[in-house]
């Protein structure tokens, strides 16, 4: 939400840092804005719209030339998305440019003070504010991060602030509360962004910034002090990415390459979590055996995608280690004043480790006294460092705003998870569990196997552009892969669409069901709780004499289901719990096809951003 670049060395920054804003638009790209210090004055350009805009505007009304430079792409919170919202903000005198991520919540307040002492405020953003400040406290103190201390003391809410002035032209200062920064520290320059991504293609080694500190960043150092001045630790790390693991790879879209890159993803995830004997390590679980014996219930909170991993779990955590699980959006988890104990397990999903929905449930949790244990994609983000445990996912970087390895992975590491508990609580015998361990392993495989069968659910997404709905129905495991398969349609295809339990059909939703209708139905294994199986048919039964056009994702060799389905797409079999890896698939590749036959960007789509860190 909102991408933030910043860079001084000796290259030009402008070229640096409109690089980085192309890694970062998936962050928001409502606007784009530069700033550079140069030839003793403050340089600055911003647009409305894509980096595409800024780009065009830079070629015809060039910047001059410098070493130093900040930019922003930008998912609009406080304005509409307008030339003069866009950041940079400058103060009235033009010497100090700053970009901002977050919301300050107190902005009104300070607004209304600096109108009073004669500043005059252009923008409707709350971002504005701090350009201001940060100009009256340069004018006492001639040092930008000493500034920029004392106005982070002043504001409320979550921010990342990255600005430069025009008296000190070799210094970049970053500030975060709540909201990601990473440093990246190279040969004879450094760098400030949102995420790795940006400074990537220049040097692997980053250094993670603690909440409430400040960033100076120079061509011969950088040097970190929290808001009070003190002089923080610095603790580096080397990232494990490379840059052509952030391109796309030959696809057109980011998102096509992040589906296809599935088999890989699971298999990586899966890669050093079991011993010689067979049994589960997962070493970055720091939460002592004992403590996990105790727990007495799993709560697993999340957003949108990795909610719906998150509602798949409770399926393997009550199955297969015998704990209630609850599973709950983040973002209405504390308002509800959840019970909560030390004996309360948290689990918190998260693709960027950023969301902020996540993020304030956690800490709820952590303040209850309840242990949090973070499924993360994102190496060093807020939400694993703020938990007592992590078990990482390894999908590497997800690009595409709509979530998908990133999704596959969450199951793995939630399924990892659940038959960890079982093992130290000895509720599934060590056989058993290699089993499932086993079935895992093939996993990888049996993706690639649905990825090569997927030409005719592409022509079908195709052939169904022209509708305004469809319709999603699962039970067991599979409803949660209906919602995700609804997700994905609504936020690339831009249609209505609606994931049930295949049950509650029913209870209401029967009535929607119409001539022609697209109805996806996945539909469980028939191998297990037949029950289940045979309930389904008749659901599928009950919207065809409708007048539903059947689409059914059933396993192979599942023929009760065949002479019910106008369109059949096959999945590989699987154990009944981990047919949600295969079975999202052909939902994800419907939902891109049906998103580009319809004129969509698929990579960015409409009113979104990738990662959300305002509540
Ligand atoms: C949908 C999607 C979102 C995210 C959600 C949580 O395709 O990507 O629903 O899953 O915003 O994001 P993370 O996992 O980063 O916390």
């Amino acid at each position: 939400m909102c991408g933030i670049v910043g860079y001084v060395g000796s290259r030009s920054a402008l070229d640096v840092v409109m690089a980085g804003l192309k890694r970062l638009e998936y962050r928001g790209y409502d606007s784009a804005g530069v700033a550079v210090p140069a030839d003793g004055g403050l340089a600055a350009a911003k647009k409305a719209g894509k980096l595409l805009n800024l780009e065009k505007e830079l070629t015809e009304r060039p910047l001059p030339a410098g070493t130093t430079g900040i930019g922003h792409t930008r998912w609009a919170t406080h304005g509409a998305p307008t030339d003069d919202n866009a950041h940079p903000h400058l103060d009235n005198a033009g010497r100090v440019a700053v970009v901002h991520n977050g919301i300050i919540e107190n902005f009104a307040v300070l607004r209304a003070e600096l109108a009073e002492r004669g500043h005059e405020l252009l923008s409707e953003t709350d971002t504005e504010v701090v350009a201001h400040l940060l100009a009256e406290e340069f004018s006492v103190t001639a040092d930008l991060a000493e500034a920029m201390r004392l106005v982070c003391r002043r504001l409320e809410g979550a921010f990342t602030l990255v600005a430069v002035h025009a008296d000190e032209p070799g210094v970049v200062v970053g500030a975060r509360r709540n909201s990601p920064l990473v440093v990246g520290v190279g040969e004879g320059e450094a760098f400030l962004a949102s995420d790795v991504a940006a400074f990537i293609a220049h040097t692997r080694s980053a250094i993670e910034l603690g909440q409430d500190q400040v960033v100076e960043l120079r061509r011969d150092g950088v040097t970190v002090t929290g808001f009070d001045g003190s002089v923080a630790d610095v603790r580096s790390y080397h990232v494990d990415w490379d840059a052509a693991a952030a391109e796309k790879g030959g696809h057109d879209y980011f998102m096509l390459k992040e589906i296809a890159e599935q088999p890989k993803a699971v298999a990586d995830t899966l890669l050093g979590r079991v011993d010689a004997s067979g049994a589960l390590t997962l070493d970055e679980v720091r939460i002592p055996a004992a403590e996990l014996r105790e727990v007495d219930k799993v709560v697993i909170v999340a957003c949108g995608t990795a909610f719906h991993a998150g509602l798949i779990a409770k399926y393997a955590v009550e199955h297969w280690a015998r704990i209630p699980c609850e599973v709950e959006p983040a973002s209405e988890f504390r308002y509800r004043d959840p019970i909560l104990g030390s004996r309360s397990l948290v689990i918190a999903v998260s693709q960027s480790g950023e969301t902020m929905d996540t993020l304030m449930a956690l800490r709820h949790a952590r303040e209850q006294g309840s242990k949090v244990l973070a499924i993360c994609n994102t190496n060093g983000s807020t939400i694993p460092r703020e938990s007592d445990a992590v078990l990482y996912t390894h999908a590497g970087p997800e690009v595409a705003v709509a979530s998908t390895k990133a999704f596959l992975t969450q199951l793995v590491a939630c399924y990892l998870v659940a038959l960890y508990l079982a093992q130290v609580r000895g509720a599934k015998w060590a056989d058993e569990i290699r089993a499932v361990v086993r079935d895992l392993a093939r996993m990888p495989g049996e993706v690639e196997r649905v990825l090569e069968t997927m030409e005719p659910v592409r022509e079908l997404a195709r052939s169904l552009a022209g509708k305004d709905t469809v319709l999603f129905l699962g039970r067991h495991v599979g409803h949660p892969v209906a919602l995700e398969g609804a997700l994905k349609l609504k936020e690339l295809a831009y249609m209505h669409a609606e994931g049930f339990a295949a049950g509650e059909l029913k209870h209401g939703p029967i009535a929607l069901v119409e001539e022609d209708l697209p109805v996806v139905v996945v539909v469980p294994s028939p191998r297990g709780r037949s029950v289940l199986h045979d309930k389904i048919v008749s659901n599928i039964q009950e919207i065809r004499a409708r007048g539903a056009r059947t689409i059914v994702i059933a396993e192979e060799g599942d023929e009760t289901v065949a002479p019910y389905a106008d369109h059949l797409v096959r999945v590989p079999v699987t154990p009944v719990l981990l047919q949600p890896l295969v079975a999202t698939v052909p939902l994800q590749v419907f939902a891109c096809e049906l998103a580009t036959a319809r004129g969509n960007e698929v990579d960015q789509p409409r009113n979104l951003a990738k990662s959300v860190t305002v509540e």
